[in-house]
């Protein structure tokens, strides 16, 4: 019997990669989502690379009685909660949409949980919760700064709730870096719905011509080229680390009931170096110029990584050239589908 891992939010950008990944090492992916940023091809696409349509509800994971009902349907053995708004620039503008969903949402997994005897769970955190630190690379004992928007505080926050409940729930808090990338079949990756806020995708949408130009927010910088500093992570990597995370929590290997892991490469990349990893990987001219800096942005940012290298047992394999190469295969794939519709 395969131990079954509960993935709100299975559907989204990283919980697509996550599902396949744990079909592969060895587990049962059940996934909630109520596509409210994702689509259902996501779920096709798995189908694809696993061979078979895993268990999918299409709930919101705020209803109690929709999510008691896959826990009486399945014998959930650990969850994967990622389902959340991300955009920080729309929480901002609509904060109570954000307390709502994600913290409103951790409490209906968790009380689902609880009542289901399930004491496990990987939590989406983000290095937002560092928000600008005074020394890189940033450690997880760094203390946090306080939140810079409604959706740092609700990652903070799920922190803490998390952190509160270890009387009775083990907890892998992974704090990701940027995500970027795809799977490199090309059949899953990011959907960015409207205009992109997001590096990554406004690079390969203006590549494949559908903006007319990147601009790069701001060159006068206090670091090496003027651009400010991030660790971008490849989304597979990350998928992995999730698959560490849930097989020490099954395996009752943690030490503490609420740890936390960097989830980053360890190095920082300069905007201008991302543009030019892109442009010499795939061979392709990306048009961009320099604009004012964006408000709120982090100079620089990137993770210190011994300690989930050491006691989580993970480190990412992947280079920046592979994260622009996979960006751009799935850019590609995207274009073909949307010209085929
Ligand atoms: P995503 O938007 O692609 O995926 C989230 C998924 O959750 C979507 O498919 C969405 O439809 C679903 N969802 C949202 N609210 C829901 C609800 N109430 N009920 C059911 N489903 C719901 O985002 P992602 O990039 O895959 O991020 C996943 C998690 O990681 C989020 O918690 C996010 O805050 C966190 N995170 C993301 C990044 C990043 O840059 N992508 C960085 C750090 C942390
Ligand atoms: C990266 C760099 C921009 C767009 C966000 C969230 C963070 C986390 C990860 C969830 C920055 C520059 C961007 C553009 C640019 N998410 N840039 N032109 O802001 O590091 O992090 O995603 O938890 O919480 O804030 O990511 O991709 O928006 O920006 O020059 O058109 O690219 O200034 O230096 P960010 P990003």
């Amino acid at each position: 019997m395969k131990n079954k891992v509960l993935v709100t939010g299975g559907l989204g950008f990283i919980g697509s990669h996550t599902a396949v990944c744990l079909y592969e090492a060895g587990f049962e992916p059940i996934i909630v989502d109520n596509l409210s940023n994702s689509k259902i091809s996501a779920l096709h696409g798995i189908q694809e690379l696993i061979g078979y349509k895993p268990s999918f509800y299409q709930n919101d994971i705020s209803n109690i009685p929709a999510l008691t009902k896959i826990f009486e349907e399945h014998k959930i053995d650990a969850v994967i909660h990622f389902a959340a708004y991300k955009a920080v620039g729309e929480s901002v503008e609509f904060p109570l949409k954000y307390y709502q969903n994600n913290i409103g949402g951790l409490l209906a997994v968790l009380e689902t949980m609880k009542a289901f005897n399930v004491n496990s769970v990987v939590f989406s955190s983000s290095c937002t919760v560092y928000g600008e630190p005074d020394q890189v690379p940033v450690m997880e004992v760094t203390p946090m700064k306080e939140a810079e928007s409604p959706y740092g505080a609700t990652k903070q926050m799920g922190e803490r709730i998390l952190n509160d409940n270890t009387n009775w729930c083990n907890t892998q808090c992974l704090r990701y870096f940027n995500p970027v990338g795809a799977h490199p079949s090309g059949k899953i990756g990011e959907l960015p719905l409207g205009i992109p806020n997001n590096l990554i995708p406004y690079l390969t949408q203006t590549a494949a011509g559908i903006r007319k130009e990147l601009t790069v927010f701001g060159d006068k910088y206090n670091t090496p080229d003027g651009t400010c500093i991030r660790d971008y992570i490849h989304v597979m990597d990350l998928a992995e680390a999730h698959v560490k995370a849930v097989e020490r929590l099954i395996e009752n290997k943690q030490e503490e009931a609420f740890e936390v892991f960097n989830i980053g490469t360890g190095t920082g990349s300069s905007v201008l170096e991302v543009i030019k990893t892109f442009e010499d990987v795939n061979q392709i001219n990306v048009p961009y110029k320099i604009g004012p800096r964006r408000s709120g942005d982090v100079v620089q940012v990137w993770a210190e990584t011994t300690k989930v290298e050491q006691v989580l047992g993970w480190k990412a394999q992947r280079d920046l050239s592979t994260m622009m190469k996979d960006a751009w295969n799935w850019q590609l794939e995207l274009s073909k589908k949307t010209f085929n519709n």
